[in-house]
C-alpha cells in the first residue's frame, strides 16, 4: 500500500515524498530528542539539513521569530556551527537515520558556495545523496543584492557547485529559489541551463513586524523571512508557474520540490497536482512534531481511494 508513496527525484528513489524543510529540523541532534522518531523516519523520504555555511554563524540579534496570525516571521541569520563541525558532529547522526541525506548550503560569494559544496563532499564518506543551494543569501561582491534575484549569479552558483561534485560521484544537486520575485521562471530557468537537477520552491518571503509599544520594528534587521500557512497559496502559484511554462519541469527531467505553507495532507496533495515531485514542511513541523506521521497516513488512504500514486499526481491539476 505504501508503495503508493514512492517517488523518485532523477535517480534518487524516496520512500515518501514528505522531506523536512532546512533550517526547521536542526541537522540531528533536534530528531533524536522526539519519542515519536522511528514513525516520523518511516514517513520521511529524505532529510533536508540546517542551511551549513563555511565558517560557523552567530546568526541575528534576538528576538528572532515571532508569530504572524498565519505563520511565523523569522530572522534566525543562518546561525550554524559551519561545516566543518557539521561533518564531525552532525553527519555521522544523521547517517544513523537511515534516510538520504541532502545538505542545505549557504554563502556569500559565487567562490564560496563552490568550496563549501566541495569540502561537503570530500569530508562525508559518501553518504550525502544531495545538496539544496539556498539562493537567498546576499551576494557581499555585488552590494548584498540577494543571489535569488539574479539569474546570472544563479547560474554561476550552480556551475560553481556542479563542479566541486567529486569524479564518478552521484550527488543530486537542487536549486532552492526565493519567492521574492515577480516571475519565478526567470531564476528557474537559469538553474536549469546551468545544469541543477532538480528546483525547490519556496524560501520565505520578506515580510515587517512593528512593536507598537517601542514604536520600532521588531527585528534588528527590519525586514524578516514569512513562512507557514499564509505562503501556501504563494508557493503553490510559483510550482504552478513553473511547471506550466517550463518543458523540463513538466516533463520532469527537472522536478520540482514543492514548498510553503504545508501543513496538512490536502496540502501535500495540491502542491503534487500542482506540478511539485516531493514537498517539504517546514513550519508545521514547530506546531505539530506529529505531522509528518498524520501526513503520511492522509495520503496512503487519499492514494488508496483514488487509486493512484505520488508519481500519477504530480501535474495532474494541468491535465
Ligand atoms: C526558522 C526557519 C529557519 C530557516 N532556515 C533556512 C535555511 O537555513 N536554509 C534555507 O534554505 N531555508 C531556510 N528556511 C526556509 C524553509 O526551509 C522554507 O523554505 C520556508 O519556511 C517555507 O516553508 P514552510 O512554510 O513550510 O515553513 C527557514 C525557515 C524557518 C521558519
Amino acid at each position: 500500500m505504501e508503495q503508493r508513496l514512492e517517488t523518485k527525484l532523477g535517480s534518487l528513489r524516496l520512500q515518501s515524498p514528505l522531506l523536512t524543510a532546512s533550517g526547521t529540523s536542526g541537522s540531528a541532534d533536534e530528531l533524536a530528542g522526539l519519542g515519536q522518531r522511528k514513525a516520523i523516519l518511516d514517513a520521511l523520504g529524505a532529510f533536508v539539513t540546517k542551511g551549513v555555511t563555511l565558517a560557523p554563524r552567530k546568526g541575528n540579534p534576538e528576538p528572532r521569530i515571532i508569530e504572524t496570525r498565519a505563520g511565523i516571521l523569522n530572522s534566525i541569520g543562518l546561525q550554524n556551527k559551519g561545516v566543518d563541525r557539521f561533518l564531525k558532529e552532525d553527519l555521522p547522526k544523521l547517517r544513523k537515520y537511515d534516510r538520504p541525506i541532502i545538505v542545505n548550503i549557504s554563502a556569500n560569494t559565487v567562490e564560496e558556495y563552490g568550496a563549501l559544496a566541495g569540502k561537503v563532499l570530500d569530508g562525508d564518506d559518501g553518504s550525502v545523496a544531495g545538496l539544496e543551494i539556498n539562493v537567498s543569501c546576499p551576494n557581499i561582491k555585488e552590494g548584498g543584492v540577494s543571489f535569488g534575484i539574479d539569474p546570472c549569479a544563479i547560474e554561476k552558483i550552480v556551475k560553481a557547485v556542479k563542479a566541486a561534485v567529486p569524479r564518478g560521484r552521484q550527488v543530486y544537486i537542487i536549486t532552492k529559489l526565493t519567492p521574492n520575485i515577480t516571475d519565478i521562471t526567470v531564476p528557474a530557468k537559469a538553474a536549469i541551463a546551468a545544469g541543477t537537477d532538480a528546483l525547490s520552491m519556496i524560501n520565505t518571503l520578506r515580510g515587517v513586524a512593528i512593536d507598537i509599544r517601542a514604536k520600532k520594528p521588531y527585528f534588528a534587521n527590519v525586514a524578516a523571512g514569512l513562512s507557514g500557512p499564509a505562503v501556501k497559496p504563494v508557493g503553490l502559484c510559483m510550482v504552478w508557474d513553473c511547471f506550466a511554462k517550463i518543458p523540463e519541469c513538466r516533463s520532469q527531467k527537472v522536478p520540482i520540490i514543492g514548498i510553503g505553507g504545508i501543513s496538512t495532507w490536502q496540502d501535500a496533495v495540491e502542491y503534487l497536482l500542482a506540478g511539485a515531485t516531493a514537498v517539504q514542511v517546514g513550519t508545521a513541523w514547530f506546531v505539530y512534531p506529529d505531522v509528518f506521521i498524520e501526513m503520511k497516513r492522509g495520503l496512503v488512504k487519499y492514494l488508496e481511494r483514488e487509486k493512484l500514486t505520488v508519481s500519477e499526481l504530480t501535474g495532474k491539476a494541468h491535465q
